[in-house]
């Protein structure tokens, strides 16, 4: 027997709207996700498993082989930033953006590495180097909005959905990076091998964001 589809989600915000979807594809996970440790699901249909992953774990594993596939944010694929994963469905879920912003009224220094403080490393090296800057990465899991005003880094790449956080923190937000949506990202490799039963997911999954999004 072939192993199943295996299908990588990622824990959180995004886990609690995925899961409706994947239901409105008659796909039903044969016991609870969340308030479990466990981390491999059965579902009902015996050719698809589901994984429930960190966001940022969710790139590696479709990449790897862990998974066929997967959704994650555009600003997690972005950092990741592989050339052998394809995002064929954009969802239009857990949108927001990614942005650099700094205390109210600061500026950068004007020569010298920015030192930036941020989970997206790559995306923030990328973004300065076109502006000619190199930085100083500061890698931070999370609470980045306080680096700036601990006097830690200049600035913070970050995602931005209402502004609230950069708001309650004394930041403002600057340059726009890219705006970031949920994806379902599938390997180049599994595309191919596994095409049979990806291609009719593709196509479910596009008709219910055509039906979420109709006028
Ligand atoms: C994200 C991000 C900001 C906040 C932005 O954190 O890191 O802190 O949301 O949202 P806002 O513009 O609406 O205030 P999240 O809550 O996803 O948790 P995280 O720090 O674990 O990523």
């Amino acid at each position: 027997m072939t192993e199943p589809l295996t299908f990588a989600l990622a824990k959180g915000r995004l886990l609690d709207e995925t899961l409706p979807i994947l239901s409105a594809l008659g796909i039903e996970p044969t016991e609870s996700l969340t308030g479990s440790r466990k981390l491999m699901f059965e579902t009902n249909h015996p050719e698809i498993r589901l994984l429930v992953l960190r966001a940022t774990d969710v790139p590696p594993y479709v990449e790897r082989g862990g998974a066929h596939l997967g959704i994650a944010g555009k600003d997690t694929l972005l950092e990741y930033g592989s050339d052998m994963l394809c995002e064929p469905v954009d969802l239009k879920l857990s949108a927001c953006r990614l942005m650099t912003a700094m205390r109210v009224g600061a500026t950068l220094p004007s020569t010298g590495r920015v030192r930036v403080a941020t989970k997206y490393v790559n995306v923030a090296r990328a973004h300065f180097a076109a502006q000619g800057r190199q930085i100083d990465p500061i890698k931070l899991y999370g609470a980045m909005e306080l680096a700036p005003v601990v006097g830690m880094s200049d600035v913070i790449v970050d995602v931005v959905d209402t502004g609230n956080t950069l708001r309650a923190n004394g930041l403002e937000p600057r340059d726009l990076i890219a705006h970031s949506t949920a994806r379902l990202v599938v390997s180049r490799v599994a595309m191919k091998t596994r095409h049979a039963l990806i291609q009719p997911l593709i196509e479910s999954l596009n008709a219910w964001v055509d039906k979420q999004h109709a006028a």
